[in-house]
């Protein structure tokens, strides 16, 4: 696992967004580059960078196909805190991606597992995810895969905690309750069966989940932990997130990657 310690937010988005303006870039195979993608407050940095460069003409998305993590159960996609909102606000309307290649779980499928089933088959279809980029819950969950979901979880209906309740409230008026109770959800498994992870974890809420993830045992309690056993899995952090860090491995990563600082 590679660990990128960036001085602050910005600097941990400029790095992830040039990471994936490179991977879509040097994919000179045949077929679209396949990107996994999450919401949250995290990504927003790499989102305006990477609209950014779009507009600059350094990277086009005409041959990438991306699928999201996950969506609440019950919202319309015109809700303002429905994933599929969030990504077109933030992300698909400014860039040059096809409306055909963006694929969003549907959190008001009749059917939801049959959706889950449906969207697993997609991904195959295209021979799987290049790249997945993620964020984590302070709880350490990827995508809505709370503590204690199986780390080889495929997409599926998931139960929020009340913990993730209260924490994503602050996009619901503060009150847990408006929080929808269910979401689909990409898996463990279905993440880590990407070719190439790359998560962000930044700020003194994720310093816990950083600390478990890198230097704890891979437990189903903090599902994020599964990315030790991935062979090419990279976590960008900001300096707050390293708060729990041993020293050693702070030292330890901030000098194998020491060209990697902006
Ligand atoms: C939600 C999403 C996760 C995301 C997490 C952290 O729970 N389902 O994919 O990683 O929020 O969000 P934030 O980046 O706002 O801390």
């Amino acid at each position: 696992m590679k660990l990128i310690i960036q001085e602050n937010y910005d600097k941990m988005s400029q790095w992830a967004a040039e990471h994936i303006i490179d991977a879509i870039n040097n994919h000179k195979e045949n077929r679209p580059f396949i990107l996994g993608l999450p919401t949250g407050s995290s990504p927003i940095g790499v989102y305006k960078k990477l609209v950014a460069a779009n507009k600059e003409g350094r990277v086009s998305f005409k041959n990438v196909v991306t699928f999201n993590m996950d969506e609440y159960v019950g919202l319309p996609k015109e809700h303002h805190e429905s994933y599929w909102y969030f990504m077109h606000d933030n992300l698909f309307n400014h860039i040059d991606i096809p409306r055909e290649n963006i694929n969003i779980l549907n959190g008001l499928a009749e059917d939801p597992e049959a959706e889950c089933a449906r969207y697993e088959e997609k991904i195959a279809s295209y021979g799987g995810i290049d790249l997945f980029m993620g964020g984590c819950g302070v709880d350490g969950h990827i995508a809505f895969n709370e503590p204690y979901t199986s780390l080889n979880s495929r997409t599926g209906v998931r139960d929020l905690t009340e913990d993730t309740r209260i924490v994503n409230s602050r996009f619901f008026d503060n009150d847990p309750e408006q929080v929808p109770a269910k979401a689909l959800s990409v898996g463990v498994g279905t993440v880590t069966d990407s070719k190439e992870v790359l998560l962000l974890i930044n700020g003194h809420n994720k310093a816990r989940a950083l600390a478990e993830c890198v230097e704890g045992a891979v437990s189903q309690k903090w599902t994020i932990s599964a990315l030790q056993l991935h062979n090419n899995a990279i976590i960008a952090c900001d300096e707050q997130a390293c708060g729990e860090l041993k020293v050693d491995t702070y030292r330890y990563f901030m000098d194998i990657y020491k060209n990697e600082r902006l």
